[in-house]
């Protein structure tokens, strides 16, 4: 697929066929997500595979929705602050350096047939427990990963005329 007809190929998938995931094709998606440039070339993340199967009970104190914790994989991206790249005025790109990570993911995943679903909303200290997160480390984005049961639907998107202006403000 070409990237542009990629890109319009993807959306949230949030209901996920049982098939697990090939070991080889969540290497590739992984590999994509190492590949992302990050601030400095710091490379302040982890990312924490977890294989659903008999994890539901705790992934439900996490997130509970049922294609969260049906979908085989989902990965939790943490930021490790004090590894991160930090402008002079104190400004902190690590969570700038999370997004392009697993956008780079989400995509290489859409190009070798999985959906994933970006989660923001889920509880922060079931996640600390659940994953023995330590204290410097922030858990900030999970994405789920597996094989799409639901269709894209209507793209909505504002107009680029409201999203961006030439030479000023
Ligand atoms: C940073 C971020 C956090 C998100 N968190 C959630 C979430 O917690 N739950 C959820 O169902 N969708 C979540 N989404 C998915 C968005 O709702 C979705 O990407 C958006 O509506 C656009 O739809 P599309 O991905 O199908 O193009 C999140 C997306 C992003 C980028």
């Amino acid at each position: 697929m070409d990237f542009m007809s990629l890109i319009k190929h993807r959306y949230s998938v949030r209901e996920y066929r049982p098939d697990s995931i090939d070991p080889m094709v969540l290497q590739q998606a992984l590999e994509a997500a190492r590949l992302a440039p990050t601030a400095a070339n710091r490379q302040p993340f982890r990312l924490i595979v977890i294989h659903t199967a008999g994890k539901q009970e705790e992934l439900n104190r996490i997130y509970a929705r049922d294609w969260f914790i049906n979908a085989p994989v989902v990965i939790c991206a943490c930021g490790i602050p004090e590894q991160g790249w930090v402008r002079a005025d104190g400004k902190s790109y690590v969570d700038v350096d999370i997004a392009i990570v697993m956008d780079h993911l989400s995509l290489a995943a859409a190009e070798l047939g999985l959906g994933t679903c970006w989660v923001a909303s889920f509880d922060v200290g079931a996640v600390r427990e659940v994953l023995k997160i330590p204290e410097k480390v922030e858990p900030l984005i999970f994405m789920t990963l597996g094989y799409p049961a639901d269709k894209i639907g209507e793209k909505e998107r504002k107009p680029l005329s409201e999203l961006m202006s030439y030479e000023i403000w």
